[in-house]
């Protein structure tokens, strides 16, 4: 309605034409909302157009229907109390980062994480290998379907791991300044890690420094030429996501309870959805774009809730996955 009233104004009044049709028009819709004090940390999409949802607090993978608004718990992994990034290696087959973090202080415990797989098929869960160098494994990335290989943000160290989900061999092959927790505040570097499709491309984010950026890959994971800065000053990024056309990623914000689109050309970053005193998607940790022809134009939010930073100082709701749709 506002946007027709725009519209209408801009029509009369000429100049402003340009101006109200070039704002995105986005549709915010939520699909299923967890109970109060649930943490949603991150999401995937199956082949089937049915999400995979992570939670911290409690081990949970959770299947929800976008299409029903349905949910249920597909896995609780044994030994820890959180699950974080995921990502597809095979056909139905997730591998999947996890570990002890403790939600109410934002502190991880080192040497506690571990990778795991999901037969999203059958829901069974393998554990791969403990990653005892680690001190969190929070983004998670294909980058070698075929052999197994991911790459697993480290975001205290400032590092990236590249870990096989079949065998468990892991090493560092990312170590970089821009990658590193900041002098101060929390300490929390590099959080989300997507790979182009050919798999040249790390996009990755600074969520301590407010930045985003990339880095050129060899096939083996490690660096092949320099980091390059895209975008400064945009807070305190969360994990977020590549569009299938590979030119912009969209990021959520989790203390500023915004998703962003960022050009991946030259940088340049707009608010899509969110504003930092509003509850459409508190604490909004992680982002995933639909994969099915009905939902290829929709960004999947997933959100804390706000529990880390409430909304005014006072607002917490439970985490919800969130439909974002519109022409961005
Ligand atoms: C996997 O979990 C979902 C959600 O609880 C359930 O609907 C589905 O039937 C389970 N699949 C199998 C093969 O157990
Ligand atoms: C990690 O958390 C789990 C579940 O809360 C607990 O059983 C386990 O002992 C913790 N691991 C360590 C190393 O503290
Ligand atoms: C936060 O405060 C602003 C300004 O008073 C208000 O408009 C907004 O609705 C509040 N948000 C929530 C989630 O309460
Ligand atoms: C969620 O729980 C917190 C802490 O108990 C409470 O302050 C808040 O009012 C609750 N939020 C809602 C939406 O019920």
């Amino acid at each position: 309605m506002f946007l027709f009233a725009l519209a209408s104004i801009a029509l009369l009044a000429g100049e402003f034409t340009t101006y109200a049709f070039a704002k995105p028009r986005t549709a915010v819709r939520t699909i299923v909302q967890f109970p109060n004090g649930t943490w949603l940390e991150n999401i995937a999409v199956r082949s089937n157009g049915h999400l995979l949802v992570t939670l911290l607090g409690v081990p949970e993978i959770w299947t929800v229907d976008p299409t029903t608004s349905t949910k249920g718990l597909v896995a609780r992994l044994p030994g820890m109390n959180g699950i974080f990034g995921l990502d597809e290696l095979a056909p139905d087959v997730f591998a999947v980062a996890a570990g002890n973090f403790t939600l109410a202080s934002a502190t991880t415990l080192p040497g506690s994480y571990s990778v795991w797989r999901l037969d999203a098929k059958t829901n069974v869960t393998t554990k791969v290998v403990d990653v005892p160098t680690a001190s969190i494994l929070n983004g998670l990335t294909t980058l070698d379907a075929a052999k197994g290989d991911v790459l697993a943000s480290d975001s205290t160290l400032g590092t990236v791991l590249k870990i096989n989900a079949y065998t468990g061999a892991n090493k560092v092959v990312i170590a970089d300044a821009a990658f590193a927790p900041p002098e101060d505040g929390l300490q929390l570097g590099v959080n989300g890690i997507r790979l182009t499709k050919d798999k040249k491309t790390l996009y990755f984010n600074n969520f301590g420094r407010s930045i985003f950026g990339r880095i050129p890959l060899a096939a083996d994971g490690t660096p092949s030429g320099p980091t390059v800065i895209l975008a400064h000053d945009i807070g305190q990024v969360d994990d977020f996501a590549l569009s299938a056309c590979g030119s912009f990623a969209y990021d959520a914000v989790n203390p500023q309870n915004q998703l962003l689109k960022i050009a991946l050309k030259d940088g340049e970053t707009t608010v899509i959805a969110g504003a930092l005193d509003s509850a459409l998607i508190p604490g909004a940790t992680a982002v995933a774009i639909g994969r099915t022809a009905r939902d290829k134009d929709i960004a999947y939010v997933v959100t804390g809730g706000g529990q880390a930073a409430p909304v005014n100082g006072t607002y917490v709701e439970g985490g919800k996955v969130v439909a974002v749709s519109g022409r961005w």
